[in-house]
């Protein structure tokens, strides 16, 4: 089989998403401003508080033909590609419901349209995508029930991105379980992402740009919303339900055993799941956006250790002769990303930092052999999708 590099974590503003943020006046939104040698830029404002005005806004964010551009200057054979935050969060749900309809039918267009992946054609596409749901307060869960069956029809759609606020009570709300069982029922794969970080009091009062609340203030959100997952005891309930971490799961990895001692610990927790917290990092699956060889390494470990507590329930510890091989059993749930449009270069180059970090990061990982090395670039995306792979 051909080695495919494959782009999981990869966003985009649709065209009608851009025009309904450009009509509004408030977060979130697109505004158009005069720069100092008389032009006029447009800029994207979409977290609270945001420094510095925002960031600028251009084509790379809604345009396919440069989505196609950047991925064939870095090499990438295929997208699926994700809408970026903040999806419909801030919208009643009435508009929410509808705006999610239009939306995965635009993304499913979007993909369908796209070139094949061999110039002689094929059923491979370039472009898959991540539907929306209209996770708002107050909506009907039927509502997301039937978006999750609108998905589930589109070919090309292979799962669902979602915030973590549900609907409004965070991803642990019992309201959501009809959810969680119709996105096990049809398959398809959860991509969590972070949106609001934590809160901006701690990020002080100097001008640090945007790096405290997307280098920490993420992966926090991140790390909060998953352990409130496995807390609530969703894996247990829904086995199969396959759920990507963005930003390699952030800071989860690194506290799974202070998590399970924690839960260990605690009157009320200690008998509600079936497993120890370990063993939940093996039901979950993390993109490859840590931008560091030792980083990676470490996560493969993490999650490779689950399978250890999978077969070995009351063992305390992985030993140490299974190190680089539960570090291999852990690169099967780890998948390349990039995050484009976000984190451009600041000046133009041809290749963009961000991405070639996070492909010499998987080259780098110390005892990852080559056959891991493809798998994170493209081999377990093709697996997870369920991409026809034929090129
Ligand atoms: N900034 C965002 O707002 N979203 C991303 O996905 C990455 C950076
Ligand atoms: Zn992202």
């Amino acid at each position: 089989m051909a080695k495919l590099l494959i782009d999981i974590h990869t966003h985009v503003y649709l065209p009608r998403y851009v025009s309904f943020l450009r009509a509004r006046s408030s977060v979130p939104r697109i505004f158009s401003r005069n720069t100092a040698e008389g032009k006029t830029e447009e800029r994207l404002l979409i977290l609270d508080g945001e420094p510095s005005g925002g960031r600028p806004m251009g084509p790379q964010y809604w345009d396919r033909e440069q989505k196609l551009s950047f991925m064939d200057r870095h090499g990438i054979d295929i997208s699926l590609v994700s809408s970026a935050n903040p999806w419909l969060d801030f919208l009643p749900a009435s508009t929410a419901h509808s705006l999610a309809n239009e939306l995965n039918n635009d993304l499913e267009e979007y993909c369908s349209t796209s070139p094949s992946l061999s110039a002689a054609g094929g059923t491979t596409k370039r472009l898959y995508g991540f539907g929306l749901l209209p996770l708002v307060p107050d909506v009907p869960i039927t509502s997301l029930v039937d978006t999750v069956k609108q998905i589930t029809k589109l070919e090309h759609l292979k799962g669902i991105i979602l915030g973590t606020h549900g609907v409004g009570k965070g991803l642990d709300d019992d309201a959501l379980e009809p959810v969680w069982s119709a996105i096990a029922e049809a398959g398809l794969v959860v991509f969590l992402h972070p949106h609001y970080g934590v809160d901006g009091k701690e990020w002080g009062k100097k001008d640090n740009g945007h790096v405290l609340p997307l280098a920490l203030g993420f992966p926090f959100e991140t790390t909060i919303a998953a352990t409130r997952l496995i807390l609530s005891g969703v894996f247990d309930r829904h086995p199969d339900l396959r759920i990507l971490l963005a930003h390699s799961g952030g800071t989860l990895p690194q506290l799974s055993s202070r998590l399970a001692s924690c839960i260990d610990h605690d009157p009320i927790v200690a008998s509600r799941l079936q497993h120890d917290a370990r063993y939940y990092l093996g039901k979950l699956y993390f993109d490859a956006v840590a931008y560091g060889a030792e980083e990676l390494g470490f996560v493969s470990d993490a999650i490779g250790r689950a399978e250890w507590f999978a077969a070995r329930p009351s063992s305390a510890a992985a030993s140490k002769e299974q190190g680089l091989a539960l570090r291999a059993l852990g690169s099967k749930r780890m998948l390349f990303g990039t995050d484009h449009p976000f984190f451009p270069p600041l000046s133009s180059t041809e290749k963009w930092k961000s991405v070639v970090e996070n492909l010499e990061a998987i080259d780098g990982v110390h005892g990852w052999s080559e056959t891991e090395k493809d798998a994170v670039r493209g081999r377990n995306a093709l697996a997870l999708f369920g991409i026809p792979s034929a090129k």
